[in-house]
């Protein structure tokens, strides 16, 4: 009887410990990135790398002389880390120029090189791709892109 006394208690400490070591890895992925799971980044990543780092870059580096027009007069993919301006456009915007092209997004007649996705992801999956790209960004950029995207939807109401 005394003995179980003692244990009782140990067990509890220990099964606390199970309980953090197992929950850490959400945890740390809440604290690095907003409110999305890491599962979620995990896809972003993914789909990245089959259907934007040809052009963006595997490391999201852009192509070389992004803000000069190329030959065709068209502007080369800019990079998606914080030294391009992805992260100055709120969710919508990005949402919108992934799903139905910068063409589109921009209009009178403006042509790129960049496709819409929408035909080959739904929003869920462009959003992941938006979550992975988010991810990599230093907190000073992250903060001000979710202002923008704050903005956009008091804007919206
Ligand atoms: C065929 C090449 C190509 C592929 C593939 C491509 N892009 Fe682009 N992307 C571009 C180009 C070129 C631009 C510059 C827009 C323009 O034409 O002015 C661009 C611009 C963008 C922008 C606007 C960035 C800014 O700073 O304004 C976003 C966001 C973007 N791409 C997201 C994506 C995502 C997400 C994917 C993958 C699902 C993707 N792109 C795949 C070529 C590409």
């Amino acid at each position: 009887m005394r003995r179980t006394l003692v244990l009782l208690p140990m067990l509890g400490f220990v099964a606390a410990g199970f309980g953090l070591a197992w929950a850490w890895p959400w945890i740390a992925a809440k604290m690095t990135s907003g409110d999305v799971p890491a599962a979620t980044i995990a896809l972003g990543k993914t789909l990245y790398g089959k259907h934007c780092a040809a052009c963006h870059g595997r490391n999201l580096e852009g192509q070389r002389d992004w803000k000069s027009p190329l030959p065709s007069g068209r502007m080369p993919a800019p990079p998606h880390d914080a030294s391009g301006h992805t992260w100055h456009h709120a969710d919508g915007v990005l949402l919108r120029i992934t799903r139905d092209g910068p063409a589109a997004v921009v209009g009178g007649g403006y042509r790129s090189d960049m496709p819409g996705f929408g035909h080959v992801m739904d929003d869920d999956e462009i959003r992941a791709v938006l979550s992975f790209i988010k991810s990599t960004w230093p907190d000073q950029e992250r903060q001000y892109q979710a202002e923008m995207s704050h903005r956009e939807q008091e804007e919206a109401q």
